[in-house]
């Protein structure tokens, strides 16, 4: 199969392309080689490749930043998947793309988990470009499936869990306060390529939810996986209120892969037994590249 990834050297573009290239022919571009907000762009080069399938790794991430930087947030995370869903319409193609868990407000009780068919309500100008794109892609392409995900961390890039490590690492006595009043469920990109692999030929359309299985707050996932590095550590939990942000984010994160298990595809497990696994691969090389030099 030809597959077309966009956003190919971000943490998960990285590892979406690892994976698929072992069985199929891949082409990844990051965004100096394709700007996906531009339509010019990407009709030529879709043109050019006629994928059978392409993969949206690329978006405008830095949550913060997109309440000063709208304009930038809507044109790569709204007009860019309109742009892949009008270019991949016209050679009949099917189109991956990766949404988020911030489309929703998070006012659910935090026992009750988000399932495809809730309402959208988000709190930020990053979730209301991601919904914008999920909208924009169900208006033009009739093959898609939307994998919104959650808490993403992996070996390639800046994440949650090596920020953590990385000032653990620098001060082990210095107090962190870590939001123990957000509840979401980390996902590993590696699981998540697995989960794209999984649905590449597969008919179901439209909007699926694609997180680990279970839930922690950031708090007790920070504390988890320094556990289970075995690196010392001073965190204390605080709440939303004392660690205010620029952007709002939902207080209940947490999504129920609904379609994905009813379907049978489901390839998550829980997400500490993820991070055992990570920790197992990768902490040599997680402490070499978060030690201070
Ligand atoms: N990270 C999370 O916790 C999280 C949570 C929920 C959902 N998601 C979603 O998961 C997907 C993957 O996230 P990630 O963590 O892998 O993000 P990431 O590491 O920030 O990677 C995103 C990539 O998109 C590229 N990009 C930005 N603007 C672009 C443009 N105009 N054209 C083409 N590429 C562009 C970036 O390239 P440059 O670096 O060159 O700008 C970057 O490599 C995204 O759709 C994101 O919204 C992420």
């Amino acid at each position: 199969m030809k597959i077309f990834i966009t956003g190919g050297h971000g943490q998960l573009g990285r590892d979406v392309n690892t994976l698929l290239s072992k069985e199929h022919n891949v082409v990844s571009l990051g965004s100096k080689e394709l700007d996906i907000s531009s339509r010019a762009a990407v009709e030529s080069v879709i043109r050019k490749e006629r994928p059978d399938v392409l993969i949206n790794c690329a978006a405008y991430t830095a949550v913060d930043n997109c309440e000063t930087e709208k304009d930038q947030a809507f044109a790569v995370n709204a007009k860019g998947p309109e742009n892949l869903a009008i270019a991949m319409e016209v050679i009949a193609g099917r189109l991956i793309h990766i949404s988020t868990d911030y489309v929703f407000d998070g006012n659910k009780a935090a026992n009750e988990n988000y399932i495809e068919s809730d309402p959208t309500a988000p709190l930020s100008v990053y979730g209301q470009s991601k919904l914008a794109g999920e909208e924009a892609i169900s208006v033009h392409s009739s093959n898609h499936l939307i994998l919104r995900t959650a808490w993403l961390y992996g070996i390639k890039g800046n994440n949650f869990l090596k920020t953590m490590l990385k000032l653990a690492l620098t001060d082990s006595t210095r107090e962190l306060k870590v939001v123990n009043d957000q509840f979401g469920s980390l996902t590993w990109t590696a699981t998540l390529a697995r989960q794209t692999e999984a649905v590449l030929s597969n008919t179901m359309q439209g909007i699926a939810h694609a997180t680990a299985e279970d839930a922690s707050t950031w708090y007790e996932g920070a504390c988890y996986f320094l556990d289970a590095m075995a690196i010392p550590y001073n965190i204390s939990p605080c709440t939303t209120k004392e660690y205010p942000t620029p952007a709002h984010r939902p207080a209940n994160s947490i999504l129920e892969n609904n379609r994905l298990k009813q379907a049978g595809l489901s390839v998550f497990k829980t997400w500490q037994e993820d991070i055992d696994h990570f920790v197992k691969l990768y902490k040599k090389e997680l402490i070499k590249e978060a030690t201070p030099h």
